[in-house]
């Protein structure tokens, strides 16, 4: 079987969260079983500097302008990917969303049309590219369009649509709408128009044969309000055609025991060998090197989803019990001056890192004791099933995949040996605190601790069970 997999983002040639990592660690697995998945995505400036340029193997002209297909691999693997270059992608280097001051690109509409407009056409072998697919993959609402204008051609692929984050619809005004020159039909509410906008999402939404979403939970979750953004309705009219599949991890980029950003890598079996990393870590971040202080570890976007809200009012009285905090991550501006002030209020306690650092992201998920989770909403999340994997135990408020992932160290799942985490519900800083105050008082019991720690490091999150199901969807038997 042949599949186009459509994403905006892919590691390890442009991540800004884990869309990226699903997209660049899901189509290496699936070739494993035999299908010949091939990527498609923009030809960011990053991505060219990064790969210090791509040949060119095809042009052609899309409504939007010429285009031109370059063709390289997925790094350390045989994944091929074509590269959508236009100056609109190329000729801009940072985010590939916003601009520096945060703002949407201006053009985001045109832009990510073309990507969509691309992965049609390749997908239904209406390009010079001598390829088609039996089954179009998008993700997200950047290639939402895409699952809407495959139906237009002779011979469509088969359709899935992957929601990774409702909170994104890919939202245009109707001026917008008319200047990229789609079919008319499609501005209703029975196709793409929403509220009064044209909405990128919906295309996916409505018209893929197969929607999928990144875990069990958030599927039952976005099919009624407030956890469907407003799309419960439409969702839960196609119930029948919407599955929750849980992501997986990479477990070559997430293995502690070869993990090269680590100053000593471990496993399971010599986890005294984490005590040196949480030494270094605290070195590098200028916090005291205290063995027996407990040090809390939070990475990730810092926006309103990921509940660094219901931390704040927390951090001073957890910082106080004593307890080390370091936090890494960027995002809405009110939130990193926040625990900017935090930062400045404890410098012997809590480190704030405002930067995008991966090799500071491994560092945190070994040398913490206690990962920091509490989303208000969570489509998947992989930093929990990191932290897992890394013996630090992730401290999550019980939605979407936090839920599906983590078991709380309730006395009866202590007692029956799976407690993973520490898991909390009502969406306030009480319930927080409550569950912060159960995993200090569990670190204060070092073998309880250890025991949960070798429950955690032995789950497993390995893409295959999932790729089996993806596999199902797309009609293919395994090895097909
Ligand atoms: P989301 O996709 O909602 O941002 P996930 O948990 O699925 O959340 O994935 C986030 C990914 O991005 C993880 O791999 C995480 O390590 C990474 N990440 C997020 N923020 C940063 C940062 N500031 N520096 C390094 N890695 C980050
Ligand atoms: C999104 C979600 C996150 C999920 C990721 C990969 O960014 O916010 O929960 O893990 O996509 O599917």
């Amino acid at each position: 079987g042949r599949v186009l997999f459509a994403a905006s983002e892919v590691f390890p040639l442009i991540k800004t969260g884990g869309l990226a990592d699903v997209a660049g660690s899901l189509p290496a697995v699936l070739r494993e079983q035999g299908v010949d998945v091939r990527i498609l995505m923009p030809a960011y400036g990053a991505v060219l500097e990064r790969l210090g340029g791509a040949p060119e193997v095809a042009r052609m002209q899309l409504p939007g302008g010429p285009v031109g297909i370059l063709e390289t691999r997925l790094p350390d693997s045989e994944v091929p990917v074509w590269l959508l270059d236009h100056p609109d992608f190329s000729q801009r280097g940072g985010n590939p969303y916003h601009d520096a001051q945060g703002h949407p690109w201006a053009d985001n509409a045109q832009r990510f049309l073309l990507l969509s407009r691309l992965a049609a056409a390749v997908a239904a072998g209406d390009s010079p590219l001598d390829w088609r697919a039996d089954v179009l993959h998008c993700h997200d609402w950047h290639t939402g369009p895409a699952i809407a204008l495959a139906r237009y051609y002779a011979h469509p692929p088969m359709t899935v649509f992957t929601i990774h984050n409702l909170a994104h619809l890919g939202l245009f005004d109707r001026a917008t709408f008319d200047r990229l020159h789609l079919p008319q039909e499609l501005w209703s509410i029975h196709a793409m128009e929403f509220y009064g906008n044209f909405c990128f999402m919906k295309g996916g939404l409505n018209y893929a044969d197969w929607v999928t979403t990144v875990s069990p939970t958030y599927a039952h979750e976005i099919c009624s309000a407030p956890g469907g953004m407003g799309m419960e309705g439409l969702l839960s009219q196609r119930r029948e055609r919407l599955v929750g599949i849980l992501n997986g991890i990479d477990t070559e980029v997430w293995n502690p025991a070869t993990d090269a950003h680590l100053a000593a890598p471990y496993s399971a079996a010599s986890l005294e060998r984490k005590a040196l990393n949480k030494q270094r870590l605290q070195e590098e971040l200028g916090l005291p090197q205290r063995a027996d202080l407990p040090l809390f570890g939070f990475v990730g976007r810092l926006a309103e989803q990921k509940g660094v809200d219901l931390l704040l009012p927390l951090l001073d009285e957890l910082l106080a019990t004593p307890a080390q905090l370091v936090v890494l991550g960027t995002g809405e501006a009110r939130l990193e001056q926040a625990l900017g002030e935090l930062a400045t209020r404890h410098p012997q306690a809590a480190a704030l890192r405002l930067a995008y650092n991966e090799g500071l992201a491994h560092r945190i998920e070994a040398g913490a004791d206690i990962f920091l989770m509490p989303s208000l909403f969570e489509p998947c999340g992989l930093n929990q099933m990191y932290s897992l994997r890394y013996g630090t135990l992730p401290l999550v408020r019980a939605t979407g995949g936090l839920a599906d992932t983590v078991t709380d160290a309730s006395d009866a799942n202590l007692a029956a040996g799976t407690a993973t985490g520490f898991v909390f519900g009502t969406p306030d800083s009480d319930a927080l605190r409550g569950a912060a105050q159960r995993a200090l008082s569990l670190w204060a019991q070092p073998e309880r601790w250890r025991a949960m720690q070798a429950t955690a490091m032995a789950q497993d999150f390995s893409w295959e069970r999932s790729a089996a199901q993806y596999l199902q969807l797309y009609g293919f038997a395994a090895a097909d």
